[in-house]
């Protein structure tokens, strides 16, 4: 099954780090399907209980089941139905610190009174208004404080996406989030659950590579570095002094007909310029020469996309008229060596 532990991007993973949990509240409320951030196929907990999952299709959740009499809780740890409860999302709603009228976590609706452990009285807000804990009554026009954190939902090891950063996924182990890093080249697919090469995944705002403008010990003053995932993106480094490196350089992109080049900190034509990634960058059709040695073997290009890789047969790539021509030029793009 896709994104579950055993298929999960492991081998990927270089760097974990422990965030923190309050950064990935979820609202029971929200209109936003929870299942955008998973592959096809992942099994989670439903939200605002313990004992039903859901199934995420194609982005959208479904309903998955209701766990049995003899197994009534859906354990995070197992991804499945169990005999016990696990992680403390489905505790009692009064406790020692809880005093007077509180909101049920797991439902907007619905109210307890607490004295410390004890439940006094409960209720419900009825006509579909919510519990509001700061004014401490029903009402329409209030957040609902139903919510929850994605460990209190998510199995154990279940890969999902960090909507901030391309490179990264996160996963829930112990309860708590865990920000887990692709190797270098690699994007997470949420539809996959897996690291794919950049070429591969839809990225609107790239990661700044690490280090992009060098290290406090040798920084990049007045320099342009590839950004590390496109063929037309740089960096532009300012010379911040003895500050170190630049903390803000700027993102700019070579013309449609142009990649950069770092060895001459200046856009160059195409073809004239190795890349190792989508070399359709900035064709939205069209053709672009392939890199493979030879200079026979282009691309076509759909939506600034490598699409199928074709032959001139014998003949060769001529990259002005963009089609087959019998006589060769030496591109360095397509030539290993250059005499
Ligand atoms: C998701 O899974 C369903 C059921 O297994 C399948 O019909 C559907 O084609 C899948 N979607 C994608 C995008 O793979
Ligand atoms: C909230 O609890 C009420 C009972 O108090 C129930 O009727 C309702 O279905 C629950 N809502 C959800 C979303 O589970
Ligand atoms: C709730 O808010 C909406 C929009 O902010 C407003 O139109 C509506 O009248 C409010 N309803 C109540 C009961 O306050
Ligand atoms: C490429 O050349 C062939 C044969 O000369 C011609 O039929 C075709 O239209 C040309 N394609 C483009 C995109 O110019």
């Amino acid at each position: 099954m896709p994104g579950s532990p055993s298929s999960c991007c492991l081998p990927a993973l270089l760097l974990a780090v422990m965030v923190h949990l309050s950064s990935q509240t979820q609202y029971l409320s929200s209109s936003e399907d929870i299942c955008r951030f998973f592959a096809n196929g992942t099994k989670l907990r439903k939200p605002g209980g313990c004992n039903e999952w859901i199934v995420c299709r194609n982005s959208v959740s479904i309903h998955g089941g209701v766990c049995g009499v003899e197994t009534p809780y859906f354990n995070l740890k197992s991804g499945a139905c169990s005999k016990t409860l696990d992680s403390t999302y489905c505790n009692p709603p009064c406790s020692s610190s809880t005093q007077g009228y509180v909101g049920d976590t797991l439902n907007c609706s619905n109210w307890y009174y607490c004295e410390r452990e004890k439940v006094r009285t409960s209720g419900r807000c009825d006509g579909g208004l919510s519990f509001d804990q700061t004014q401490q009554k029903c009402l329409a026009n209030t957040t609902c404080g139903a919510r929850f954190e994605m460990c209190d939902v998510v199995p154990t090891g279940v890969p999902f996406r960090d909507e901030k950063n391309c490179n990264k996924f996160f996963t829930c182990k112990n309860y708590k989030l865990v920000s887990n890093t692709c190797e270098p080249g690699k994007y997470y697919d949420t539809a996959s659950g897996q690291c794919l090469a950049l070429k591969h995944v839809a990225c609107e705002h790239h990661p700044v590579p690490e280090n992009v403008c060098g290290t406090p010990e040798v920084p990049l003053r007045n320099k342009l570095v590839a950004d590390g995932a496109t063929c037309r993106g740089y960096y532009y480094c300012h010379d911040v002094g003895s500050v170190g490196p630049d903390p803000r350089p700027t993102r700019q992109f070579c013309g449609a007909d142009y990649f950069f080049s770092q060895e001459h900190q200046e856009c160059v034509p195409r073809e004239s310029q190795k890349c190792p990634w989508d070399r359709c960058d900035g064709r939205t059709e069209g053709y672009e020469i392939a890199e493979v040695e030879g200079c026979h073997n282009y691309y076509r290009c759909l939506d600034n996309k490598e699409s199928e890789l074709l032959s001139c047969g014998e003949g060769y790539f001529d990259a002005v008229t963009q089609n087959c021509t019998s006589i060769r030029t030496a591109y360095r793009a397509c030539i290993n060596k250059v005499q």
